[in-house]
């Protein structure tokens, strides 16, 4: 059950703002550097990343689009069902681009191997991934990303865009989430 107000519930902050701001200007560093003379077309998947996209697009110098992709495959809890929905799709075509797709975290890679499957059929010049967290231990899908904020232990994760439940996207930081607030009782 949740508690009064959103920084009751967490047990402790895993990666600092500062650490973010940081660790995002390194990546958009790194992006502006390998796509040098390029115009990659950014795609978000919402919602979890919108804040790390946002972020993300201000730390690259060079030309770039965005699109926004939504889908879903938790529901309300903390373990993925292994389906996953596509609610809103891209707006462009993404055919001869240079795709990043910007997701906010890297769990079982049950997600971002679908997506990527559906995304490679439409022609792009090339895609690649960059997650803000990776939780390497809960794989169960050949998947690894070319860019990588931060690797975290197996915890349920909250913050910086990230929910459970759809609540505590806005604390500017990530959280490890109290297990009273998702466990029943
Ligand atoms: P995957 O399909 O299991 O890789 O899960 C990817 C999606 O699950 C992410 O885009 C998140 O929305 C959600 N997710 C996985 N782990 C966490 C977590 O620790 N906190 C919040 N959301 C998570
Ligand atoms: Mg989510």
């Amino acid at each position: 059950m949740k508690g009064n107000n959103m920084k009751e519930d967490i047990e402790r902050v895993l990666i600092s703002e500062e650490e973010l701001k940081k660790r995002v200007a390194e990546l958009g560093a790194q992006i502006s550097a390998d796509y040098a003379g390029k115009e990659p077309l950014l795609v978000s998947v919402l919602r979890g990343s919108y804040i790390f996209m946002a972020d993300l697009t201000r730390s690259i110098d060079c030309f770039c689009r965005v699109d926004f992709m939504a889908v879903s495959s938790y529901g309300s809890g903390t373990v993925s069902s292994g389906q996953v929905n596509i609610i809103k799709d891209l707006s462009d075509s993404i055919e001869g681009k240079d795709v990043i797709v910007v997701e906010d975290i890297l769990d079982s890679g049950n997600t971002l191997s679908y997506l990527i499957k559906v995304l490679q059929a439409r022609h792009p010049a090339s895609i690649r991934l960059a997650t803000l967290l990776d939780k390497p231990s809960r794989r169960t899908k050949p998947i690894t990303a070319d860019y990588v904020g931060f690797t975290v232990p197996d915890e349920f994760v909250v913050g910086y865009g990230l929910d459970y439940d759809e609540l505590y996207r806005s604390l500017p930081y990530i959280g490890i989430l109290k297990p009273c607030v998702y466990q029943k009782d």
